[in-house]
């Protein structure tokens, strides 16, 4: 089937049903139903989390992470979901320095030694591609935590949950991603998320060098999602719901810093530029931020980047239930 299936020009629920997930490597296995599935069990989670009481639903689970690259609200935040609900974690951060990959093992072995252990393992690594590779090689669940420019579906899953919350709806909404559009996987795995919704209209605002790719544009017109490549920041963001400030991705410029150096600080989010926007708008990011979005707009209202970090325990929560429980 070429596109989404559609009822009265509205795209419905394709066949995909979140109890049969077995692994997350890529955004676009998910498809709407599933996504508002997960939402349910999401907010379960929120629930969970508020009542503060000992939760045993993942008692006598073991979670274990490999991350390859570094990590701050991705790798704890799955730590910290694990631990509310009541599983264990065994956890090798910098994994090329601290594993036996510095011995020379493939990443292959690493997964089909580490699910001797563990009942679902977590991978962030360095190369595009990285997650699909490890997932079929482990015969328990693999969750991606981000493949090199690749991929960071739980982030998407995190970002259209927060998306909801904020804005009280997805569809018929006007996102601005922005930034490093070319490395940014968060940028790509939103992109193919939102292309399940309807009459989303997406903007790329992103330095030359740095522009979303190809592969993106062609999905987004496939499926029926609108997207226009637009210079000026300041006029897209007072039309837009969701304004999406991401990263220049230093490390992945490798032997070409002079593109670094043309992308960095292009487009900034400041005070004057939040206060143009619509009251009921927000501005999100993946995080860690490096100048690209001010200190002084943390106090604008609009500004929903930490909360949208704490969205990421819960839905997190919601994935290990899910493919720990089913749900
Ligand atoms: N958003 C995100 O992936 O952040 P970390 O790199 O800190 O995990």
């Amino acid at each position: 089937r070429s596109g989404p299936r559609r009822r009265r020009g509205v795209k419905v629920r394709a066949e995909g049903k979140l109890s049969d997930l077995t692994s997350v490597v890529e955004s676009q296995q998910f498809d709407r139903g599933m996504l508002e599935d997960l939402f349910e069990v999401t907010k379960e989670m929120e629930r969970i989390v508020e009542d503060g009481a000992e939760c045993s639903l993942l008692a006598g689970k073991v979670m274990g992470t490999l991350f390859y690259e570094p990590s701050t609200r991705t790798r704890l935040s799955f730590e910290t979901a694990m631990c509310r609900l009541g599983g264990k974690v065994v956890s090798t951060e910098n994994a090329r320095e601290f594993s036996s990959v510095a011995k020379g093992e493939t990443l292959e072995d690493t997964v089909r030694t580490l699910e001797q252990y563990v009942d679902v393992i977590v991978l962030r690594h360095f190369q595009a591609g990285s997650a699909r590779i490890a997932a079929d090689a482990a015969s328990v669940p693999l969750i991606s935590a981000g493949d090199g420019p690749g991929q960071h579906p739980t982030q998407a899953l995190l970002d259209i949950y927060t998306i909801q919350k904020e804005i009280g709806r997805i569809d018929e909404t006007k996102v601005a991603l922005v930034g490093d559009l070319a490395n940014g996987r968060t940028a790509r795995s939103l992109a193919y998320v939102l292309s399940k919704f309807d009459k989303v209209k997406l903007y790329f605002v992103a330095p030359d060098v740095v522009r979303i790719n190809q592969d993106i544009k062609d999905h987004l017109t496939k499926n029926g999602c609108e997207w226009e490549e637009v210079n000026d920041l300041a006029t897209v963001a007072a039309e837009v719901d969701v304004l999406y400030q991401t990263r220049i991705q230093k490390e992945r410029f490798g032997d070409k810093p002079e593109d670094y150096e043309k992308a960095q600080g292009k487009y900034i989010v400041d005070k004057k530029l939040v206060t143009s926007m619509k009251k009921g708008a927000v501005v999100l990011h993946p995080l860690p931020r490096v100048g690209e979005i001010t200190p002084e707009v943390d106090s604008d209202p609009r500004a929903a980047y930490f909360r949208q970090a704490k969205n990421g325990l819960y839905i997190r929560m919601a994935l290990l239930t899910t493919l720990l429980k089913g749900n």
